[in-house]
C-alpha cells in the first residue's frame, strides 16, 4: 500500500490514537488483499450494533475508539438489538437495553448518525452512481452496488468504523469495474410478480450458480422495493455483493458465455423449501427495513382488524416518522401490531420467545432459522397480515 503524506501523518499518530487504530486496520486490509493505495470514500454504512452479536468485547473496543476518535463523513448505523426509544414495549430486558444505549452513545460521540437501519438509502444515506462507499449490511451493499450503482466492499463493523473515521478505503475488490462484471446469465423463465417470486429467485439463484455474479435476463420490471428484497435474498442465499439485470440495472456488463435457467419448478421449489412450520406465534415483516409506500399497504390491510399475535413491523425510525406525520402508525398500532424501529427480527434478541415465525422475507427465514430456531412461512404480505390476525 502507498500512503500519502496525510495517510502517513494519520499512521504515524498525528491525528490522535483512533485514527491510528483505524488506518493500521485498513493499511493491513489492503496489504491482505493488494491494493495499492487508498480512495477517499462519500458514505459509511457501520454493521455490528447490536449489543446481542457485539458482547462485552465489543461494546469495549468502541468506546475506546470514541475516546478521540470522530467520523469524517456520513456515517449511518446498521439495526441493533432493541427499538433504542421503546425497548420496554418489545420485551427487551432492562440489562440489555442499558448495554445496547452504550453502545449506540459510544457511535454517537463519534459523530455518527445513531439512525439504525439496513435501509440507509431510504433516509438520505444514498450514495449517486460512481461514488465510493464503505458500507457493511449484506442487502444495502447488494442493492448499492447492484441497484445505486455505487461502489462498494462488504465491511466488516471494524473496517467500515475505519472507514468513517479515516474517511478512506482500500482500492480493491468492488471498487474495481474488473471486478464486478457478469460471470453467468440466469434466463428466468418463471413468474416474478410478487415479493415472494423475488425471494424465491435469490434462493434459486444461490442454490443454481452458487457466489458468481449473474446477468439476470427475461424479468421485464422490478419496484424499487422489489430489489430491496432480492438484494436481501440473493446476499443471503448467493452471498452476493452485486448483481445485474438486463433492461433495469444501471451498471455496464458484457453477456456472459455461461447461462443457466431459473424455471417456475425452480421458484416454486425455493418457496417451498422457505415454508416449514404449520403454525406461527409471530409475524415479522420489514427485512430490510420497509419504505414509506410498504407502511402505506401494511396500514390498508390492517385497518379496522385487530392482530391475534405478535406483529412486527421493522423499520427505520426516520420513515416511521414520515409515517406518523401521514396517520399510518397510528392505523398500524390501533390493530395491536408493534412497528420496531433500529431493530430487527434478526437482531433483536428473540431466541426462546418464539417458535414459528410468518414473513414475506427470505432473509428473515435465514436468521429466523439459524438465529432463533424458529420455523418458518414464507408468504407475501396479504398473508402475513392474515395469519396475524387470524384466531
Ligand atoms: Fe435488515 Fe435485519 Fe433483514 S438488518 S436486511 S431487517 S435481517
Amino acid at each position: 500500500m502507498k500512503l500519502n503524506q496525510k495517510e502517513q501523518e494519520m499512521l504515524d499518530g498525528k491525528n490522535g490514537k483512533a485514527a491510528q487504530k483505524a488506518i493500521e486496520i485498513l493499511s493491513a486490509l489492503g496489504d491482505i488483499f493488494g491494493a495499492e493505495g487508498f480512495i477517499d470514500v462519500k458514505s459509511v454504512q457501520i454493521a455490528g450494533v447490536s449489543y446481542h452479536n457485539l458482547g462485552e468485547a465489543g461494546l469495549e473496543y468502541l468506546e475506546n475508539m470514541a475516546e478521540d476518535g470522530k467520523v469524517s463523513v456520513f456515517t449511518t448505523l446498521n439495526p441493533a438489538g432493541m427499538d433504542i426509544q421503546n425497548w420496554k414495549k418489545l420485551g427487551i430486558s432492562e440489562e440489555f437495553a442499558q448495554k445496547q444505549l452504550k453502545v449506540v452513545e459510544a457511535f454517537a460521540k463519534m459523530g455518527v448518525k445513531t439512525t439504525c437501519t439496513c435501509t440507509p438509502y431510504l433516509i438520505g444515506n444514498r450514495p449517486n452512481k460512481g461514488d465510493h462507499i464503505a458500507w457493511s449490511e449484506s442487502s444495502a451493499v447488494c442493492f448499492a452496488n447492484s441497484v445505486l450503482g455505487a461502489y462498494t466492499n462488504r465491511e466488516g463493523g471494524p473496517s467500515a468504523l475505519a472507514s468513517a473515521i479515516t474517511g478512506k478505503t482500500p482500492e480493491f475488490g468492488f471498487h474495481l469495474d474488473k471486478n464486478r462484471q457478469a460471470q453467468i446469465e440466469i434466463k428466468v423463465s418463471g413468474k416474478i410478480e410478487k415479493f415472494t417470486d423475488w425471494g424465491a429467485l435469490g434462493h434459486a439463484i444461490g442454490d443454481k450458480v452458487g457466489k458468481k455474479i449473474v446477468l439476470i435476463t427475461g424479468i421485464e420490471k422490478a419496484s424499487e422495493d422489489a430489489l430491496k428484497i432480492f438484494s436481501a435474498s440473493i446476499a443471503t442465499y448467493a452471498g452476493a455483493a452485486i448483481f445485474h439485470i438486463e433492461g433495469i440495472t444501471p451498471n455496464k456488463t458484457e453477456k456472459p458465455s455461461e447461462s443457466v435457467e431459473i424455471t417456475q419448478e425452480n421458484l416454486d421449489n425455493s418457496k417451498a423449501f422457505l415454508t416449514d412450520a404449520t403454525e406461527i406465534d409471530i409475524v415479522a415483516v420489514g427485512c430490510p427495513h420497509c419504505s414509506l409506500g410498504e407502511m402505506e399497504q401494511i396500514a390498508g390491510l390492517l385497518e379496522g382488524k385487530k392482530v391475534s399475535k405478535e406483529f412486527w413491523i421493522c423499520v427505520s425510525r426516520e420513515i416511521r416518522d414520515k409515517a406518523a406525520e401521514k396517520g399510518i402508525v397510528e392505523k398500524i398500532e390501533a390493530s395491536g401490531a408493534k412497528i420496531a424501529c433500529d431493530t430487527c427480527m434478526a437482531v433483536a434478541p428473540l431466541k426462546g420467545r418464539f417458535k414459528g415465525m410468518a414473513t414475506n422475507s427470505a432473509k428473515a427465514v435465514f436468521y429466523g432459522r439459524g438465529k432463533n430456531s424458529f420455523k418458518t412461512i414464507f408468504c407475501d404480505l396479504e398473508e402475513c397480515v392474515d395469519l396475524a390476525v387470524r384466531k
